[in-house]
């Protein structure tokens, strides 16, 4: 049996002695990181911004029903909207209440950023596991000891064919299998009108929340990716205005 079946056997039988989640202690037996950039990546966040982020993680919280499994996606129409700044400062938001697990995944395999960001190695990612050259304890960086993972984009061959790679048992096993140790899961992806993966990374988690760079893209782009979504039985929580006077990202629901 993997060391993770075994994990989540161990985790299952305590979630019966004590009745509650087994998320509390780490399970997944993860890639040692030093802290690193995570520290001086948050020293750029302002208290607008940082109070901004909460609301956002408010928003969310009283959409998911499911508070076992906040899957959540983040996307947006066309390029360079804030997906990976939103994604990766709402994580560290999360991640200083030290009371939540958060896990980061960058499925954004087209221009991956988080490993920069985190500063960390981007050797083997989600890439290498769904093509079954790694297994999810080789891919998990930790972040911060306790309270926050990531897991990187890994190497993108030129010859792979991301769609398949993400329509397939394997991400579906991942989700579940991360679900049951975090209390947030994160996920960064590309443009949904630009990458036929993103509306089907959609599928799999709880809720999409798409980015729009105020003033920059047309309602009816905006529109157009929801659809996209939707048609792949995503579900779409609402958008976040980024970039706005005073950089204060603002959730709206469902208006677009
Ligand atoms: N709220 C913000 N305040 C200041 N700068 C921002 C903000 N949001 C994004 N940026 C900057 O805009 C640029 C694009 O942002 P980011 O990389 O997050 O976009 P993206 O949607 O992830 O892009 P891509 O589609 O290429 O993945 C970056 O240089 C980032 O630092
Ligand atoms: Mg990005």
């Amino acid at each position: 049996m993997s060391k993770i079946y075994d994990a989540l056997r161990k985790a299952e039988q305590s979630k019966k002695k004590i009745g509650g989640k087994p998320k509390g202690n780490r399970r997944i037996p993860v890639k040692s990181i030093s802290a690193g950039r995570a520290g001086t990546f948050l020293q750029n966040m302002d208290d607008d911004f940082r109070r901004s982020l909460r609301n956002l993680r408010n928003s969310i919280d009283t959409q998911i029903k499911n508070e076992d499994s906040r899957v959540i996606m983040f996307t947006s129409s066309v390029k360079g909207e804030g997906k990976t700044t939103i994604t990766a400062f709402l994580a560290r938001v999360i991640a200083l209440g030290e009371t939540d697990k958060v896990l980061l995944i960058d499925c954004a395999v087209d221009n991956p950023e988080l490993h920069k960001l985190f500063g960390v190695d981007n050797e083997k990612g989600i890439i290498e596991y769904l093509s079954g050259r790694a297994k999810l304890e080789d891919i998990i960086h930790t972040i911060d000891e306790n309270v926050m993972d990531l897991i990187t984009s890994g190497q993108r061959d030129s010859s792979d064919v991301t769609q398949p790679l993400f329509n397939s048992a394997l991400m579906a096993n991942l989700i579940r299998e991360v679900s049951q140790y975090y209390d947030y899961v994160l996920i960064d992806t590309s443009a949904a009108l630009e990458a036929a993966e993103t509306p089907i990374i959609g599928s799999y988690a709880e809720g999409t929340v798409i980015i729009i760079q105020a003033g920059k893209t047309k309602r009816e782009v905006i529109k157009r990716a929801i659809m996209l979504i939707e048609k792949h039985k995503g579900t779409f929580l609402g958008t976040v205005l980024n970039r706005k006077k005073y950089y204060i990202p603002e959730f709206i629901y469902k208006r677009v």
